[in-house]
């Protein structure tokens, strides 16, 4: 007699990705007591279309994607709404025999907010900063829960007008010096851009034209408190910072891949905390 192997996942990217995906999902098939795994894949672009349509006879259950692969996966798959809006996919599972392909960055974003600032979604205008990819799955998940007016403000202005033209007539591109002028009316700012990264430049946004029962996002996470949400606090306003984001995105993949929805506890969030700022 055979012993079935546990199922396992895998991270696909080029070169070996540095993650914290594996210490994430280590840790709830841990502590739930799931026999099972999680590795990571170095699979170079040319060689992606073969490894996923062999994902199955690889003996993965599902994977992540990571860069450069996040676009092409979706030609392989059958993506969700939210991978074809977002137009890039981090999540690849099995429903029925077919292989689908999710973004899980929407409901880690919307997830993360849930936790950190109840309510925040009663308002119905936002401030977005950044129109790359991130923020993308950003404005997917503020139409999703119903926001009237999203100020998407860019350096480049021409990406922010391209994905308010895909996103509809809620989404309003914006000069970046044109903040100044929506903050006293955004009752959510989000950060999407690098600035205020660890080697980056600055962000300069005055959290003081923000109204008081404003909620601050940022999506960075190294450092864990960025520039923008220690003058958020220092005003009294709530926040909701980019490690509960990256916690919660990997909440649906677990789910999707070992049967069990895993939950964000003070105790994982330390153990990644220790391991971002370890030298
Ligand atoms: P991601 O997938 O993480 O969103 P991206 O697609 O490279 O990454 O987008 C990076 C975002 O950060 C963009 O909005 C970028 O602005 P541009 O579209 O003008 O490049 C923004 N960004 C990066 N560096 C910036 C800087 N120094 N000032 C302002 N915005 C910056």
């Amino acid at each position: 007699m055979t012993t079935p192997k546990p199922p396992a996942a895998c991270l696909i990217g080029w070169p070996a990705a540095h993650s914290r995906s594996p210490l994430i999902h280590h840790y709830w098939l841990r502590t739930l007591g799931i026999a099972g795994g999680y590795v990571i894949e170095a699979v170079p672009p040319d060689d992606l279309r073969d490894f996923v349509l062999r994902l199955s006879l690889r003996g993965f259950v599902g994977a992540n994607v990571t860069i450069p692969h996040k676009e092409a996966v979706l030609d392989l798959s059958a993506p969700d709404a939210r991978a074809r809006a977002v137009g890039a996919a981090n999540t690849l599972w099995f429903e029925d025999g077919e292989l689908r392909a999710t973004n899980t960055d929407v409901e880690g974003f919307l997830d993360n907010l849930d936790a950190s600032a109840p309510g925040w979604d009663k308002a119905e205008e936002a401030l977005v900063l950044g129109a790359g990819g991130a923020s993308r799955a950003v404005v997917f998940g503020l139409l999703e829960r119903g926001f009237k007016r999203i100020n998407l403000a860019n350096r480049t202005l021409a990406r922010a007008e391209a994905l308010a033209a895909q996103f509809g007539p809620n989404v309003h591109p914006l000069a970046w010096d044109g903040i100044n002028d929506v903050l006293p009316r955004a009752r959510l700012l989000v950060n999407t851009t690098s600035l205020g990264m660890h080697g980056q430049g600055a962000l300069e946004v005055d959290v003081a034209r923000l109204p008081p029962e404003a909620v601050v996002a940022d999506l960075v996470y190294v450092p864990l408190v960025t520039p923008l949400l220690a003058a958020a606090r220092a005003r009294g306003l709530r926040t909701a910072d980019g490690l509960g984001m990256l916690l919660h995105q990997a909440v649906r993949g677990f789910e999707l891949w070992f049967g069990r929805r895993p939950e964000v506890t003070a105790e994982l969030r330390a153990l990644v905390e220790a391991d971002l700022t370890k030298t």
